[in-house]
């Protein structure tokens, strides 16, 4: 997502029309990443129980990451809610871990095989870092919005984004933290040719990467993004 930048531009009704509707697309946009962040986690979570059962510090850090990026969620979904709006309909395609997790695993989250990723250290350490790349592009992320003249004259907005900034160096640390003390790379991780070991084998056609399961039927298909994000039940107000 390219940020707009901050010049203020005169208020006139085009310029209050284009500021509130990239406000509707950027808070849609994180919406979804927020609740896909904090579902996906719950996974992860699971995964770090059976990994890494003498690590309780790193669990404890990973269930605080979830209930924050929860928090997220609710803090823009609350946006939405007291304006007695609905956000607009966002999938996957937006999803910046989504695109992360194709990359390195050359699948999507939904068939991403958590068991056998918990299973292989190796996998293991890859999920790992590819939530701490996540995170880290998120923060940067952030600190260009705060600096946007759009952004910054809504004040919910802005308060938003400034708690999500606070929290997010909590969000890769851990993360960073648990592959520096076993002497991994913190960079993404690739092969001789330089691309995500995942990639290259979605690029060859290969068979699927381990750590991913078979693809089931209707797995990937385009669905409704509010349903999908827990966002059905919200209403619009009678007028
Ligand atoms: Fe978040
Ligand atoms: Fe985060």
């Amino acid at each position: 997502m390219t940020a707009i930048t901050a010049s203020p531009l005169p208020r006139t009704g085009l310029t209050s029309a284009l500021r509130d509707r990239y406000l509707d697309i950027l808070a849609s946009v994180y919406l979804y990443n927020e609740h896909r962040g904090y579902t996906s986690l719950d996974r992860v979570i699971a995964a770090v129980r059976r990994c890494c059962p003498d690590e309780p510090e790193f669990l404890a850090e990973v269930v605080r990451h979830r209930a924050d990026e929860a928090k997220h969620y609710h803090m823009f979904r609350r946006w939405f809610e007291r304006q007695g709006r609905m956000p607009l309909a966002m999938d996957r395609r937006v999803g910046h871990i989504d695109r992360f997790i194709l990359r390195t695993f050359g699948c999507t989250i939904d068939e991403l095989d958590t068991d056998r990723i918990a299973a292989t250290p190796a996998e293991f350490e890859q999920l790992c870092r590819v939530i701490m790349l996540t995170e880290q592009r998120g923060y940067r992320q952030v600190e260009v919005l705060l600096g946007n003249g759009w952004v910054r004259s809504d004040p919910v907005m802005r308060r938003i984004f400034e708690i999500v900034h606070r929290d997010e160096p909590g969000h890769f640390l851990p993360y960073q933290r648990w592959l520096e003390r076993r002497g991994r790379a913190t960079a993404g991780s690739s092969g001789r040719d330089g691309r995500p070991a995942g990639r290259r084998a979605a690029r060859a056609g290969a068979a699927r990467p381990a750590g991913c399961r078979t693809r089931r039927r209707g797995a990937g298909r385009w669905r409704p993004w509010a349903a999908s994000a827990g966002y059905a039940a919200i209403e619009r107000p009678a007028t």
